[in-house]
């Protein structure tokens, strides 16, 4: 588990496992149940099932395969049932490909529903069970970028040049310590002293996601613990910023708007999930801090997958 999850104490990943372990069970069962009704009477007439038959008709081999429910019972069986169940097997042994199966089975269960509104006339339960199969593929993604934050973790003494070099200092503020690693990683680099800003709000789980939101969204300054660090005292200055919601991170904001004048020279780096730049972020730290940076990194960071976007000046990478 990260440093964020521990001091949290609370498992994203836990719960959507739980949440997939549960889709993966009602769809497999639902479809075993269906395939069975299927098998055992073929005909479909003691279930009333034969009513279906006719619509069958418009998809292809129909002559072969539709006119009775063994072929859609076999079908069924596999496609939804034995799969699904397989996957919900290997959930509950904790198995990471039980993760990736789980949120696949619900696009396959999607894909199979869309032949369905090509049959059937618009009818609620096809309908209902294409939004399962989106909630059950939404809760495999969800399981495993939470599987990946949680896995991340940044070990401090991995990095033993950081604090050799007292002239130079590294300020990074990180949710989920991608930010602390490139912090780390350029401390390391030039042997600069490390300093973390801290929110005084909450930003960690998924309250904390949606709570870091508002602040990102309203442009606000998150408030943070006093600055414990005497910023004239150093040459030189790297601010390690993630990005939120297409700007810079509200507690960095807040970090930059009490550090104006205080810092001589300042380079950044930015880390955030899509391939931008975000050079208005490197823009309104400068106007923050008075002062016009030296160099710019921006990193895109797919759950701990890191690529330099930009390098600029002496904080390239
Ligand atoms: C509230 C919030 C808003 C975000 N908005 C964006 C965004 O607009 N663009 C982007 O690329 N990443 C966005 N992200 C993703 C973070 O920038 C990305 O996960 C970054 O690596 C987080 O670094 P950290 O773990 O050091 O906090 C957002 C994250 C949060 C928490």
């Amino acid at each position: 588990m990260s440093d964020t999850m521990k001091k949290a104490g609370h498992s994203r990943y836990r719960v959507a496992r739980r949440l997939l372990i549960f889709w993966t069970v009602f769809i497999g069962l639902g479809a075993v149940a269906g395939a069975a009704m299927m098998l055992i009477d073929p005909s479909g007439r003691i279930m009333g099932m034969d009513a279906m038959l006719p619509y069958f008709q418009v998809l292809p081999f129909a002559d072969v395969l539709f006119q009775d429910l063994f072929f859609s019972g076999m079908a069924l069986l596999i496609v939804n049932g034995l799969t699904n169940l397989t996957a919900a097997v290997l959930l509950l042994k904790n198995k990471p490909l039980g993760v990736t199966l789980g949120g696949l089975f619900g696009v396959t269960l999607m894909l199979w529903i869309c032949i369905q509104f090509y049959m059937f006339p618009p009818n609620f339960m096809s309908t209902i069970y294409f939004i399962f199969g989106l909630a059950q593929a939404a809760t495999g993604y969800a399981a495993r970028v939470f599987a990946g934050q949680e896995a991340f973790s940044v070990r401090e003494a991995d990095y033993p040049h950081v604090g050799e070099n007292p002239r130079e200092l590294v300020v990074y503020f990180s949710r989920l310590g991608y930010g602390k690693k490139l912090a780390y990683e350029a401390a390391d680099r030039t042997g600069a002293e490390i300093y973390e800003i801290r929110a005084t709000e909450r930003t960690e789980g998924t309250l904390g996601f949606w709570w870091c939101g508002r602040f990102a969204m309203h442009r606000w300054d998150m408030p943070i613990e006093p600055i414990s660090i005497d910023l004239e005292k150093y040459d030189k200055v790297t601010i390690c910023a993630p990005i939120w919601d297409f700007s810079l991170a509200a507690p960095v904001r807040a970090f930059c708007r009490q550090a104006a004048g205080r810092i001589k020279k300042a380079d950044y780096i930015l880390v955030h999930h899509t391939g931008g730049v975000y050079e208005n972020a490197a823009r309104e730290m400068d106007g923050l801090l008075g002062i016009r940076h030296t160099g710019l990194v921006s990193v895109r960071n797919r759950v701990g997958k890191f690529r330099v976007v930009r390098s600029d000046g002496p904080a390239g990478v």
